[in-house]
């Protein structure tokens, strides 16, 4: 259950914030409005080298990809993850184990930190970093990304018995 009204606080990592966290933000927060659960979450994104990035949108292929898929990152602005947040978010979902080993140099985390495709019903791994490569690329890791997704929220909704709205 969720105490004194408070946020589920979820947190997408990877290494840029320009590519695969943008993407796992903006495919999230698009599920849990699809199911009515927005006032419940606190969604963000963060990269461990944010700094390559800082302060730019997402990379131009992940946007027209996520357009494609009916969905906008256009508006998300890259940052770099800060160790004073790190105790704050009840989840940690990071695109590979190199953002684990990186987000462990950076801070001490309080919640559950894992592996996006630690969700995905087809298969555990890295989502590989797409920076740099082909739109199929950009459509295999949506893919991934979005599987793991929807897993994660329903993961989430049951473990604070969150009402889902009724189709
Ligand atoms: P992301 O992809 O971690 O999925 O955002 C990358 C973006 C930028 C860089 C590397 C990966 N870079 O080296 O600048």
């Amino acid at each position: 259950m969720i105490k004194n009204n408070e946020k589920i606080k979820v947190l997408f990592v990877c290494l840029g914030n320009i590519c695969r966290s943008p993407l796992g933000e903006g495919v999230f927060r698009s599920i849990v409005n699809e199911q009515g659960l927005s006032e419940y979450f606190q969604i963000d994104s963060a990269g461990t080298e944010g700094n390559y990035n800082a302060g730019e949108h997402p990379d131009s292929t992940a946007k027209r990809v996520a357009r494609a898929h009916g969905i906008s990152v256009d508006n998300l602005i890259a940052r770099q993850l800060l160790k004073d947040e790190l105790a704050s978010w009840d989840y940690i979902i990071a695109m590979d184990s190199s953002n684990i080993k990186n987000i462990s140099r950076i801070g001490k985390v309080k919640g559950h930190l894992h592996l996006m495709r630690e969700f995905d019903p087809e298969g555990m791994g890295d989502v590989p970093d797409p920076w740099g490569h082909t739109e199929d690329v950009f459509n295999k890791v949506y893919d991934m990304i979005e599987r793991s997704c929807r897993e994660l929220l329903r993961v989430i909704i049951q473990e604070y018995s969150l009402k889902v709205m009724e189709a």
